[in-house]
């Protein structure tokens, strides 16, 4: 893993010692590092941005959204893409500009409707037909004309989690091909007067280590574009592609650069396009893991330690499924090393289980470490992404703080939530 070193005895991340991170913040921690958030976004610069003309990158917020995050992106030159009010609230508190924001999601309310379009939100992506028409009313009511894109259910099967698969046809998301219901759709944006339609979105599916998804998604609505040409002679000038692209977790996982994913995306739109004789639209990718997921990790502390003769030993930590449902929800799994002991061999078969009163709560089986003591600091590997963000207060357990790393500096960007903030909202 970028980023990590170890000196002496002691596991450092992002040039700093995360047993003395632990000490200095407690535990459960998430730890970000800033310099390999900055890397990614570099690589999307260099190997897109500036590769291909006419290409805009927008970080999914769904993986990680604070408002230091938001000021990074802003810095890296990235738009954002959200999919709730509270995601589109925190881009406002940040100060991003707006006109770099995408609005997704499959079911928007009408107040998240609202605090989009009084907000000049960049673009909307538009789930359904129903949407549409609520969206155009808000917008006529504030006198504004909304630019948005149809997200289009692609009918692609992507090889990855079905929690995580978007695309195929029977999914909650997009438009469906089947029958004539984009056509009506895109007649429909044209005849309404508060919103323009600049084109489509589509989004496979998450963790993925094949560019065949992309790459079939990417023929079948350049293929679409073509269709609505004839049919209805509307011109396409957006694609915006998604995100997806796969990061590691644990041995076996086999990422590739962001231009394997990239460069099949863009040679297909050419391709394609000049097969139908199109002219190239503009094109969108929007990754989300493949940002930060690498660019974090989880602190623990050892607390309990039982062992049942010849069955399990058990190691409790003091966090668990509210600030990592992957590993109960996906059967996700994480590499894991000991930070203040890591000069020490492995002998050692252990399950490391979460604190809650749940037996699901178990966040790693089976895993080889050195013989273990109360106090020990373990490290999870690969925790930036769909963790802090998918965290909840299960058990009544408050949420751990966020400290960004740069440089072997750390500062504190979220603070761990006490008992008055459990029962804030409370009567
Ligand atoms: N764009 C759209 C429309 C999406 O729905 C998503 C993810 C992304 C972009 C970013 O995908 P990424 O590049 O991060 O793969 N909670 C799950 C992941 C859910 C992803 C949902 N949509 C997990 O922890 O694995």
């Amino acid at each position: 893993m970028k980023g990590t070193e170890i000196i002496g005895n002691n596991f450092y991340f992002g040039g700093c010692d995360t047993v003395k991170l632990a000490k200095k913040y407690g535990t459960p921690l998430y730890v970000i590092s800033e310099d390999y958030i900055c890397e990614r976004c570099k690589e999307v610069r260099e190997d897109f941005l500036n590769k291909y003309e006419n290409t805009r990158a927008v970080y999914a917020g769904k993986a990680f959204l604070t408002l230091e995050m938001c000021r990074i992106i802003e810095r890296e030159g990235l738009g954002i893409d959200v999919v709730s009010g509270g995601e589109i609230y925190t881009v406002i508190k940040a100060g991003f500009p707006m006109e770099k924001v995408i609005f997704h999601g499959n079911n928007k309310t009408i107040d998240e409707i609202e605090l989009a379009v009084k907000n000049n939100v960049g673009r909307i992506v538009v789930d359904n037909l129903y949407e549409l028409d609520l969206l155009n009313s808000v917008a006529q009511a504030h006198g504004k004309k909304m630019k948005i894109l149809f997200r289009i259910t692609p009918g692609v099967d992507s090889h990855t989690h079905k929690y995580i698969s978007t695309g195929q046809v029977d999914s909650k998301f997009g438009i469906p091909l089947k029958g004539n219901i984009i056509n009506e759709a895109i007649k429909r944006a044209i005849d309404v007067s508060n919103v323009e339609l600049m084109g489509f979105h589509f989004h496979v599916g998450s963790q993925l280590f094949d560019n065949s998804s992309h790459i079939k998604a990417v023929k079948t609505l350049v293929k679409l574009m073509n269709d609505m040409k004839e049919e209805v002679g509307f011109i396409t000038k957006e694609l915006n592609t998604g995100g997806g692209f796969g990061i590691y977790y644990v041995k076996g996982d086999t990422p590739k650069p962001l231009n394997y994913f990239t460069d099949a995306i863009m040679h297909t739109i050419q391709d394609e396009c000049s097969k139908y004789g199109l002219s190239i639209p503009q094109v969108i990718i929007e990754p989300g893991r493949w940002i930060v997921g690498e660019a974090g990790i989880t602190l623990y502390t050892i607390g309990s330690i039982k062992k049942i003769p010849g069955v399990r030993v058990y190691v409790g930590v003091d966090g668990g499924f509210p600030d990592n449902p992957r590993s109960a929800l996906y059967d996700a799994k994480y590499e894991v090393v000991v930070a203040n002991k890591m000069d020490k061999e492995k002998n050692n078969l252990v399950t490391i289980a979460g604190k809650c009163c749940e037996s699901g709560d178990i966040l790693r089986y089976d895993l080889k470490v050195p013989s273990l003591d109360t106090g020990d600091i373990l490290v999870f590997k690969s925790t930036g992404a769909y963790h802090y963000s998918m965290a909840s207060n299960y058990n009544k357990i408050p949420r751990p703080a966020v400290i960004m790393v740069k440089k072997g500096t750390d500062r504190l960007i979220v603070k761990r939530e006490t008992y008055e903030d459990l029962l804030r909202n409370e009567l």
